[in-house]
C-alpha cells in the first residue's frame, strides 16, 4: 500500500476516534486512571512536559504515533539533521541545529565544512565579546563600550530580545541593551534620549541587508552619530547578515560583518551571530550554556523514537485539536515575568513557519494549518482574557509555563505557581451551578511545562523543543515551514504607496479606499512648496 494511502487511513482512524472522543470529559479520563498524570509527564534535560490535561487516551496517541510513523516523520528529521535541502521552495538546507553543535560533529553540504564554520564564527564573537567586555575595544572618543542597540526586525529582533530580556539576571557588568525595529521613529527618539553616543554599539541585524524598516533605522541612527560629532563610525557599527556587499556599502567593513549563512532561516537564527546581542548581555559562556540546552533538546528529538519524543508528541496532540476539535486558536501563558516576551516570539515562529495553504506538492491543501497563536503573562491575564478562556464559546489549547523554583520572594513565586497550577485544573475540571452565570462546563485542555529555574540552559532547551514542535507541525500538515512568501507582497505595496504619498509615482489602477487614504494624509501632510 502506498504511503498516501496509509495516510488516508490513519486519517479516516483519527476521524472515527474523534467521534468517541469528542463527547468524553478529561475528568473522566482521570479518574479511570489513576496513573494518568505519570503516564502523561515526561522529562526533557530540565524540562517536565505534563501532557496529561489533554484529550487524549492511549489510543488516541496510538493512532497518531501512526499517523507520525506513515507521515515518515523521523525520515523528514533525519534528511533536516543531515543538510538534506528540505526548504524545497527555496532550495536550501534547514540547518538551525548545525549551530548549537559540538564541535567534533561533522556536517558537510555542497562542499561547505558546516560546522567547521560555526565553530569558527563562535570563535570570531567570543573574541569580539571578550574586547567589549575587557574594555579594550573602544568608542570614538576612547571610551568603553556599555550600550547595545540591535537593529533588525522580524527574526533579527524577536530572538534575541525574547532571550536577553528572559535573562536579564545573568547580565555581565555595567552595561544596558536595547532594541530598535520598528520603522516608527518615536522608538529612537526614545533611543536617543537614552543612550551616550560615545559608549554605544550599533548591531545592524539582517540576513538580506535589504529590509527596509532596519535600513532606515540604522540610516537614521547612522546620520545621528555623524551630526553629533563622531569621526569613526566604523567603531560603533557593526552588522551581522549574509549579505556583505550590501554592509559593505553602508559602510560596515568585512572584519565588522558577522556571518549569517542562507540555512539559517530568520525565526530559527538566535543561535547564530544573530545572538551577538546575547553574548554581548549575558557573557559568551552563558550564551554557549543556550546552545548546549539547545544541542540536549536536539539530541533528544534527532534520536528518541516517536512514542517518546516530545516535540513530536506535542505536535501530534496540536494537530488532533487542529484539524478534528478545530481549535482555531493556541495560547501560551508563562507564569514567569522573564519570559513575557515569550508568546510575541512563538507567534512569529509557529504562524511564520506553517502559516501556509499550499502542501509540498504545491497544491491547496483543503485542511486547517497553523491555529492563531497568542498569550501573556499570568498572573495578569487571568484579571483580563482568562473570561473567555473559561466561559466563552472557542476551543483553545494552552501551554502553560513555570519556573518551579524562582530566586527572590518565596511567598510570590508559590502564589505564582498555585496559580497556574489553579487555572489549567479550573479549565479542566470546571464546576456545576444551578446559576448558569457561574457554571464551568471544564474539559478545557492544557499543557503544563515546568522548569526548575530559568539558567540559560534550560531556556535553550525549551525554546529548540518548540523549534521543533512547529517542525513537525509543518510535516504532519505536509507543508514547507522555512519558507514566508506571505510577508512580501505587503513590502513591494508600502515602496508603491510610499512613493506615492510622496508624489514620485502615481501608483495606476489604484483601489478608490486606498486612494482616499492616501489623500487623506496628504491633507494632513501638505507639501512645503
Ligand atoms: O519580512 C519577514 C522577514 O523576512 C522575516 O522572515 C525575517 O526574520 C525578517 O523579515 C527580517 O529579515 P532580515 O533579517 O533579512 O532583515
Amino acid at each position: 500500500m502506498t504511503s498516501s494511502n496509509d495516510k488516508q487511513l490513519s486519517r479516516a482512524q483519527l476521524s472515527a476516534h474523534y467521534e468517541a472522543m469528542q463527547n468524553i470529559h478529561l475528568c473522566d479520563l482521570f479518574m479511570h486512571d489513576p496513573q494518568r498524570a505519570k503516564t502523561y509527564t515526561q522529562q526533557l534535560g530540565s524540562l517536565h512536559i505534563d501532557f496529561s490535561k489533554n484529550i487524549i487516551t492511549k489510543e488516541t496517541l496510538d493512532i497518531l504515533f501512526k499517523y507520525a510513523s506513515v507521515s515518515k516523520i523521523q525520515e523528514s528529521i533525519k534528511a533536516m539533521f543531515t543538510g538534506e535541502k528540505i526548504n524545497t521552495s527555496e532550495n536550501r538546507a534547514v540547518l538551525h541545529a548545525a549551530l548549537r553543535s559540538t564541535v567534533d560533529q561533522e556536517l558537510e553540504i555542497d562542499n561547505e565544512d558546516v560546522i567547521g564554520k560555526v565553530h569558527t564564527e563562535l570563535n570570531r564573537i567570543k573574541k569580539f565579546v571578550t574586547r567589549i567586555h575587557d574594555k579594550s575595544y573602544r568608542g570614538w572618543t576612547n571610551k568603553p563600550i556599555d550600550t547595545f542597540v540591535n537593529i533588525g526586525i522580524g527574526g533579527s529582533d524577536l530572538g534575541p530580545k525574547m532571550v536577553v530580556n528572559a535573562l536579564e539576571k545573568y547580565r555581565q557588568f555595567e552595561t544596558r541593551s536595547f532594541f530598535i525595529s520598528n520603522i516608527d521613529y518615536q522608538a529612537i527618539e526614545s533611543l536617543q534620549k537614552s543612550i551616550n553616543p560615545e559608549t554605544t554599539l550599533f548591531i545592524v541585524s539582517s540576513k538580506s541587508f535589504n529590509t527596509i524598516e532596519t535600513l532606515t533605522n540604522a540610516e537614521t541612527l547612522k546620520e545621528w552619530m555623524q551630526q553629533i560629532g563622531c569621526d569613526d563610525l566604523s567603531k560603533h557599527f557593526i552588522a551581522v547578515s549574509n549579505n556583505h556587499d550590501a554592509a559593505n556599502e553602508f559602510g560596515i567593513n568585512d572584519e565588522n560583518v558577522f556571518e549569517l549563512w542562507g540555512w539559517v532561516g530568520g525565526r530559527f537564527s538566535l543561535w547564530s551571530s544573530i545572538g551577538l546581542p546575547i553574548a554581548l548581555s549575558i557573557g559568551f559562556d552563558n550564551f554557549e550554556g543556550l546552545l548546549a540546552g539547545a544541542h540536549e533538546t536536539d539530541e533528544h528529538f534527532s534520536k528518541t523514537p516517536i512514542e517518546k519524543n516530545i516535540p513530536i508528541i506535542l505536535a501530534l496532540i496540536d494537530y488532533w485539536y487542529s484539524n478534528f476539535f478545530d481549535a482555531e486558536t493556541h495560547a501560551f501563558i508563562p507564569y514567569d515575568e522573564s519570559l513575557n516576551l515569550f508568546p510575541d516570539y512563538l507567534s512569529q515562529l509557529f504562524m511564520e513557519s506553517n502559516g501556509k495553504s499550499l502542501d509540498l506538492n504545491g497544491h491547496r491543501v483543503n485542511y486547517k494549518t497553523m491555529p492563531i497563536v497568542w498569550g501573556s503573562t499570568g498572573s495578569n491575564s487571568q484579571h483580563s482574557f482568562f473570561q473567555l478562556l473559561h466561559q466563552g464559546t472557542h476551543f483553545v489549547p494552552i501551554d502553560f509555563l513555570v519556573p518551579l523554583s524562582k530566586q527572590g520572594n518565596k511567598k510570590h513565586h508559590a502564589q505564582l505557581l498555585a496559580n497556574c497550577l489553579a487555572q489549567s485544573q479550573a479549565l479542566m475540571q470546571g464546576e456545576n451551578n444551578t446559576d448558569p452565570n457561574k457554571h464551568f462546563p471544564g474539559n478545557k485542555p492544557s499543557t503544563t511545562i515546568l522548569y526548575s529555574e530559568l539558567t540559560p540552559k534550560t531556556l535553550g532547551s525549551l525554546i529548540a523543543m518548540y523549534e521543533h514542535r512547529t517542525f513537525v507541525q509543518g510535516l504532519l500538515w505536509n507543508i514547507n515551514s522555512f519558507d514566508q512568501y506571505g510577508v512580501e507582497l505587503g513590502k513591494k505595496l508600502a515602496a508603491e504607496i510610499y512613493d506615492n504619498m510622496e508624489e514620485t509615482v502615481a501608483t495606476e489602477g489604484l483601489d478608490s479606499s486606498t486612494q482616499n487614504l492616501i489623500n487623506l494624509y496628504k491633507q494632513y501632510n501638505p507639501s512645503k512648496d
